[in-house]
């Protein structure tokens, strides 16, 4: 009968051979699964939300190449074997049931996460009743003994201890040798690496307000970053009349559900300069379009089309800016979602597929059509139902041409007044059609270099009260009684911009 053994024992067996991985190897890849600082940050502040943490601290301590991060947490702690079983690195099965509360899956994150940024992980923890226990991960040292061997004390106990002091319970993880964010010989006087670990922590602080707005918004956490609060982003401006809220959709999958709601933001004209600037997220607007995938309420995906689309996957445009889709699932579907380690990917299972790109597909016509038409359009429907627009979208042998519409009625009172002149109107009209300068618009949008004006802007009110004038009086002739005449004109594009000159009227 084969014997456990040491690491590097010959083990005498017909059958197998034991091949254990060698300690100083894989610890070392075991730091190469791709995590950026905030990401990894996020997979520790994953573990204290799972522990029920109230508060959250986490500390940047800028000391060269003696400077330390840590991530402290009031949540339920670790008794002495419970500390030594989280620090060994596949602590727990992925395919263990976990429960509904639980963030983890693979038991590797505390690990992983750590190492992709320090060569030495403490962990000091006190569970209730007990008093606070220390376990040390030292990459150097398990390297130079090639066996894993975890240290009972670290010297940053003063840190972790020193926070205990205002909690019962909780767990400090500190990471310090950090390799991966100070280049070896820099100092604490050299301030382009002291700026550049300032710029990490507002990245991370970004990232932590994307990813727990949900906790953050409800109460439940409040993380600090240098005792300063994180405050949540929300993706969705769900308290802005003009947001777009499609009824919510259940997707159910085996044992569990998808929640699937849409959302199509308010066009630019409608928001604030600040509003639209917050609303952008801190990837920008584009970066920002699509699902967001939470999983027990945690952000996985920060926005993404997540290979969905057909016939080809439908790739990040401009145009779809203002559709946002927020999706739930549960933790008991992670391998159908193909989850990864780091809890930033998630791909949807083929069997709702179908179903998430149909429901997709109404949001993103929606936020395609209120990107193109500005204002109103799109988010709240008229008394008449539908706005009058002086371009319409056509297609013709196959291609798209834009025609000015003769039914609206700026377009037909000039034609009827023209008398015989209309043959004249109609063909400067087509001259202007045959000739819309789609290229240059195109191009002076995705440039970006100026924004596109609002109807009107610059026009003096005069112009515009007389214009409106004309119109309103043509629709009254034609038998149109004052009020529906008014609403008309307010559900009728440029000037629905301009309700209370319609009002005077
Ligand atoms: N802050 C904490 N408070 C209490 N327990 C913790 C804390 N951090 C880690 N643990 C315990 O350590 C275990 C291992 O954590 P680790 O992050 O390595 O794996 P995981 O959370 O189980 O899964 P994943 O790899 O998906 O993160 C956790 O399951 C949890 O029991
Ligand atoms: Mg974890």
């Amino acid at each position: 009968m084969p014997k456990t053994k040491a690491y590097g024992q010959v083990v005498q067996s017909q059958k197998y051979e034991i091949a254990d991985p060698r300690p100083s190897a894989l610890i070392e890849s075991l730091r190469s699964v791709g995590y950026k600082l905030s990401t990894a940050i996020a997979d520790i502040v994953d573990n204290s939300i799972a522990a029920d943490a109230r508060n959250i601290w986490i500390r940047f301590k800028w000391a060269g190449a003696k400077s330390l991060i840590s991530i402290i947490d009031d949540g339920r702690g670790m008794t002495e074997s419970a500390l030594v079983e989280a620090m060994r690195p596949g602590s727990i099965s992925p395919i263990v049931e976990r429960s509904q509360t639980d963030l983890g899956r693979f038991g590797l994150g505390l690990k992983t996460a750590s190492f992709s940024q320090c060569r030495r992980l403490t962990v000091i923890s006190r569970s209730k009743g007990c008093r606070a226990v220390t376990r040390v991960w030292d990459l150097d040292y398990v390297v130079r003994h090639d066996e894993w061997r975890l240290l009972r004390s670290g010297d940053e106990l003063e840190e972790g201890v020193a926070s205990f002091a205002k909690t019962e319970t909780g767990t400090a993880v500190i990471w310090t040798h950090l390799d991966r964010i100070i280049t070896q010989g820099e100092n604490a006087n050299d301030a382009s690496a002291h700026n550049r670990f300032n710029d990490s922590i507002d990245q991370v602080r970004q990232h932590l307000a994307v990813i727990y707005h949900r906790f953050i918004e409800a109460g439940e956490v409040r993380i600090f970053i240098n005792n300063n609060l994180v405050n949540g982003w929300n993706p969705y401006l769900e308290n802005h009349k003009a947001t777009y809220r499609a009824p919510d959709e259940i997707i159910p999958f085996g044992k569990s559900k998808i929640y699937f709601r849409g959302y199509v933001l308010p066009h630019k004209d409608m928001l604030t300069h600040e509003q639209y600037e917050s609303a952008a997220g801190p990837l920008g607007w584009t970066a920002h379009q699509g699902f967001y995938v939470y999983r027990n309420r945690r952000l996985l995906v920060p926005g993404d089309w997540l290979g969905l689309g057909s016939p080809k996957p439908w790739i990040k445009a401009e145009h779809y800016n203002l559709a946002r889709i927020c999706l739930d699932i549960s933790n008991d579907a992670d391998n159908e979602w193909h989850l990864d380690v780091k809890k930033s990917m998630a791909r949807p299972p083929a069997l709702v597929k179908e179903r998430l790109t149909e429901l997709a597909e109404n949001i993103r016509k929606r936020a395609r059509s209120v990107f193109a038409h500005r204002g109103k359009y799109g988010a709240r429907i008229s008394p008449i139902s539908e706005y009058e627009r002086p371009w319409e979208a056509k297609t013709r042998q196959g291609y798209r041409i834009y025609k000015i519409n003769r039914g609206h009625p700026a377009v037909s009172q000039a034609i009827q007044a023209a008398g015989t002149a209309a043959p004249d109107i109609e063909s400067m009209l087509r001259i202007l059609e045959e000739t819309v300068p789609v290229q240059q618009i195109w191009l002076d949008i995705a440039d970006q270099t100026q924004d596109v004006a609002r109807p009107f802007i610059g026009t003096d009110y005069s112009v515009i009260r007389s214009d409106l004038r004309k119109i309103y009086i043509f629709l009254t002739k034609s038998g149109i009684d004052r009020n529906t005449a008014l609403a008309r004109l307010k559900a009728m594009e440029p000037y629905n911009h301009y309700t209370n000159l319609i009002n005077e009227l």
